[in-house]
């Protein structure tokens, strides 16, 4: 499974890359304007530092909701640079964005899934990418790592290529049930990627090693 880390944030970026365990990076207009990035050339500098940061995958959310603008966003978004990929809403001009895109050899995210109609849909499409959003679906009550599971089946039965991006990750735990239901990548913040490292057991069985090791 890839790790992505959902930011716009340059040091959670840069502390998630020096890790050496970033496969990529999720962005969406909130969290864009959650580093005060705003205005058309500022998000498209901000972009352009991303991607030349990482290796891997970008993802850059268009706002443009019509297929002509949906379009137009994308093909400025994707030549900023080759790693950038075109995030598109679930959306019907979305559906027809994708299948655009795809012909056009331009990778895409489509962002906002939460049912497995959806993902079938982006599938069928083109999509590089379908962000199943778990955390908001756990939020309204319903399990969101079974989609997951759903969607995993469907494509492993339908031979689709589509990469499964859990998205709207809250914890830790999240990511291990994301990997055990068949996600392809997880995207989440740094605090449930650092969440993993956690064990009692670790730090006392350190302590106890450097402890022999000093001969105390
Ligand atoms: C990623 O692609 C999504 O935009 C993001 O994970 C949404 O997360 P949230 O539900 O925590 O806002």
């Amino acid at each position: 499974m890839k790790f992505f880390i959902d930011t716009a944030n340059l040091d959670q970026i840069r502390e998630a890359n020096d890790l050496g365990i970033l496969d990529g990076v999720t962005t969406n207009p909130s969290l864009m304007a959650r580093e005060g990035i705003r205005g058309e050339e500022n998000i498209a500098k901000h972009y352009k530092t991303i991607s030349d940061l990482v290796k891997g995958d970008v993802s850059a959310e268009v706002i443009s909701t019509d297929f002509e603008g949906i379009v137009a966003e994308g093909k400025k978004l994707a030549a900023i640079n080759p790693n950038i990929v075109v995030k598109v809403p679930m959306i019907k001009d979305g559906i027809k964005a994708l299948k655009w895109f795809s012909d056009h050899h331009i990778k895409t995210n489509c962002t906002l899934v939460f049912s497995a109609g959806q993902a079938i849909l982006a599938a069928k499409a083109g999509a590089n990418y379908v962000s199943p959003f778990i955390g908001r679906i756990d939020d309204s009550s319903w399990d969101g790592v079974e989609l997951i599971e759903q969607i995993a089946n469907i494509y492993a039965i339908q031979g689709f290529e589509t990469e499964i991006l859990a998205a709207s990750i809250r914890n830790s735990l999240h990511i291990v049930r994301c990997a055990e239901a068949g996600a392809d990548v997880c995207t989440c913040p740094l605090e449930p990627i650092l969440g993993l490292l956690k064990h009692p057991l670790t730090d006392i069985g350190l302590a106890k090693f450097l402890a022999d090791a000093k001969g105390k």
